[in-house]
């Protein structure tokens, strides 16, 4: 009989996926709703240290093969996300609180709000390509990105995960930084940096003019960025970017991930998706022989 369960960076999953941040973790309630889908563990949205309103509209474009947003990194502050944590509590799954800051006393500073809040792991967010000053730009530099991990590390008892960006050429560098830096595990990938022109607008239509590209379009660069981060790190990477049913997951597991989050086939396909996700991984491998995720994981680097 297969089993779905896996341990990442110590942490129990029933199930390998885990809802990427951003969709739908904004709220306690939407957190605890997703655990009720199947999630095997939630990500919340990247909280900061402020509330923050984030770009004005249009922030989102809905194209044939996946979104395009600006979001800007909108949240409500640390202080006030204490009261959605403890909602999201009470869904009973491991809890990672995504976080943003734009230097390595803020990520500390917030990593101690989240031990608090009782999160299970924080997720670093070095990789948003739309909020001046954070992520992306941050998340770049192998140098920034070690000390940041380092901080991070030395100021809190749990695990600190680190999602990286797909938009740079040091994408192995910045992965060993994470590492070197202690950090438990890497996720990839945040949005990929893209545009939308409307030709009868002649104009491009998001606010900030950029944006970040989810969904099927970027999955092969996700799949790529594991399967290079793989060959190159010990610690664990857990697999994020145009993952829509049962195939698609096992591609970043194969790649190397022991776990997948999901996010935009949540709005392009439904709350279902885990659990179709799920089923189609679990007859894969009854039909397959394996026993375990982990058995999967990396394989298609022999
Ligand atoms: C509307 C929207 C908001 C997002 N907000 C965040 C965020 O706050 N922090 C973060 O690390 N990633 C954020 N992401 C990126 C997702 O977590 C994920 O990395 C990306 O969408 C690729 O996965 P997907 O194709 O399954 O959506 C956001 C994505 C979307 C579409």
């Amino acid at each position: 009989m297969s089993s779905l369960s896996v341990r990442i960076a110590g942490m129990d999953l029933d199930n390998p996926t885990m809802l990427a941040s951003g969709i739908m973790g904004e709220t306690g309630p939407s957190l605890v709703k997703m655990a009720e889908w199947g999630a095997g563990a939630l990500v919340t949205k990247s909280i900061g240290i402020e509330p923050r309103f984030g770009y004005s509209n249009p922030t989102l474009v809905e194209l044939p093969f996946g979104y395009l947003n600006c979001m800007g990194l909108p949240n409500p502050g640390i202080e006030a996300f204490g009261d959605e944590m403890s909602i999201a509590s009470t869904a009973n799954i491991p809890i990672v609180g995504s976080i943003f800051a734009s230097d390595e006393d803020g990520f500390a500073e917030l990593a101690g709000r989240m031990e608090d809040y009782g999160a299970y792991a924080v997720e670093l967010n070095l990789s948003c390509p739309h909020a001046e000053g954070y992520g992306m730009e941050l998340g770049t530099d192998p140098e920034t990105v070690r000390s940041i991990v380092t901080a991070v590390k030395g100021s809190i008892n749990i695990p600190v995960f680190a999602k990286v960006t797909p938009n740079t050429e040091k994408l192995v560098d910045v992965g060993k930084a994470v590492q070197e830096g202690g950090g438990d595990a890497v996720v990839a990938i945040n949005t990929v940096k893209a545009m939308f022109i409307n030709v009868e607008m002649k104009r491009p239509v998001l606010s900030n003019i950029t944006g970040g590209l989810s969904g099927p379009a970027i999955r092969p660069i996700g799949v790529r960025c594991v399967y290079e981060l793989y060959e190159a790190l010990d610690i664990p990477l857990i697999g994020v970017g145009g993952i829509e049913n049962w195939r698609d997951a096992l591609e970043y597991i194969m790649a190397g991930a022991t776990a997948i989050q999901v996010g935009s086939v949540l709005g392009r396909k439904g709350l279902d998706s885990f659990r179709e996700i799920l089923g189609g991984i679990e007859n894969y491998m009854n039909i397959s022989g394996f026993n375990s995720i982990e058995s999967m994981v990396g394989i298609a680097h022999e």
